[in-house]
């Protein structure tokens, strides 16, 4: 089920360049299966047209004409009561003026006014507009009534000018919208620790024994938990990926540091979704300073990391714990076998030797095995999928 099924929210748009930037905000939000209604003010469908978010959107685009149309009665009502939030954005500074002083003279302020939801803003404006006094009042009564203010950030404005005025870019303010929509969810009030990617384990200060995990799957299940509600913290080695909005992240790089962070997460957790590939071994004649070529073959002794899913089980056990298991070989007698002797709760195998699955590519093909034996294999789909039927048992767990 995606949770977002059953969520819609009220777009407003102001009369900004930043409008475009709206349309694909529009875009992304549709395309998480959220029901978008957008409102544009006046002076926004100068820069953007209403037909061209109901072309992205599939659903009807407000103007201030239908204000005062046939359909018009208390549509502001009606609007902002059948949505889960409320975003404007861009929002501008004649805007957050009327919101701060409670003025409705068009249809996304009388929304506002009228709406009891949780408001979003993404203010975009020039430099000066942002940094004048009257403009900086008015974002502190905002916030101060509960409004969550976005941006803007610093960077080229319109005016070819360069300062604090650029809406914050659509992607960051999808993972500041999954946050608030998700906020009581099944999840709501549950601690979740998530570990991700793969640790490094250090030869020299130059060299490390890596593995070829990119984190993508950990952090899907960190997201789909923050789409939950949950409070998640996401011990993560390096990746190339960006935390989702809302995550508690701690860096890490080798076994021994993602087990001291893991340890210290897990106190007082609800779950544990053990997703990282751990190196089984380091280096334990690691040298301070980089070996020389010069030096010949180097003689590298090895010794086995900790068990991390051992050191937690035997420290402060969360209620649920879930483990992954890639493997070459015997995937499903291998991951059974984990499940056991790591006292885990549900254990996700999946074939590394799949091209479409597995490390580094954008989808995966798994078996969900639980403490019963029973058995789930899921079709090739997207790690986000996989992510959230994770997350659906987790849930279930808890309960
Ligand atoms: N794991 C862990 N600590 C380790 C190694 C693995 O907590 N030192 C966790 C992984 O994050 C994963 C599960 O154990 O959730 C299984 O990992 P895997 O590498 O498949 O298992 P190993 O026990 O290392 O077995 P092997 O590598 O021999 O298959």
């Amino acid at each position: 089920m995606n949770p977002f099924e059953s969520k819609r929210v009220l777009l407003g748009v102001t009369g900004s360049i930043a409008c475009y930037k709206a349309v694909d905000l529009a875009s992304k939000l549709t395309q998480l299966g959220i029901k978008v209604d957008v409102v544009l003010s006046d002076a926004a469908t100068k820069f953007v047209a209403p037909l061209t978010f109901q072309s992205v959107t599939g659903r009807r685009a407000y103007t201030d004409q239908d204000l005062w149309g046939p359909e018009g009665h208390v549509l502001h009502v009606g609007l902002s009561k059948d949505a889960d939030l409320i975003v404007i954005a861009p929002v501008t500074a004649n805007t957050l003026a009327k919101l701060a002083n409670g003025q409705a003279d068009n249809l996304i302020t009388l929304a506002a006014l009228a709406g009891t939801v949780p408001l979003l803003l993404a203010p975009a404006m020039d430099g000066g507009m942002y940094d004048h006094p009257a403009t900086q009042q008015n974002l502190r009564s905002l916030t101060e009534r509960g409004a969550h203010i976005v941006g803007p950030v610093s960077g080229h404005l319109a005016s070819g000018l360069s300062g604090q005025g650029r809406m914050t870019e659509p992607s960051e303010l999808v993972g500041h919208i999954r946050c608030l929509l998700g906020a009581k969810g099944p999840l709501a009030g549950r601690k979740v620790v998530v570990t991700a990617g793969g640790t490094q384990e250090a030869i020299d200060p130059v060299r490390v024994i890596a593995n070829r995990s990119s984190g993508k799957q950990g952090y899907a299940l960190a997201q789909a938990a923050i789409d939950l509600g949950a409070g998640v913290t996401l011990v993560s080695a390096p990746t190339a990926l960006t935390a989702p909005f809302g995550v508690n992240l701690v860096a890490i790089t080798s076994a021994e540091e993602m087990l001291d962070a893991t340890l210290q997460a897990t106190k007082g957790a609800d779950a544990l979704l053990m997703a990282a590939a751990v190196a089984d071994f380091r280096v334990t004649n690691s040298s301070q300073k980089k070996i020389k070529r010069a030096g010949g073959v180097p003689d590298l002794e090895l010794e086995t990391n900790p068990d991390i899913l051992q050191a937690v089980t035997n420290a402060s056990r969360p209620k649920v714990i879930v483990g992954f298991a890639a493997e070459s070989d015997d995937l499903l007698k291998n991951a059974a076998h984990k499940l056991e002797s790591k006292n885990l709760d549900l254990i996700v195998a999946n074939d590394i030797r799949a091209v479409d699955a597995g490390f580094e590519v954008d989808t995966n093909r798994v078996t969900l095995i639980d403490r019963s034996g029973s058995k789930e294999e899921l079709a090739l789909m997207s790690k986000e999928d996989v992510a959230r039927i994770v997350l659906e048992r987790v849930v279930k767990l808890l309960r």
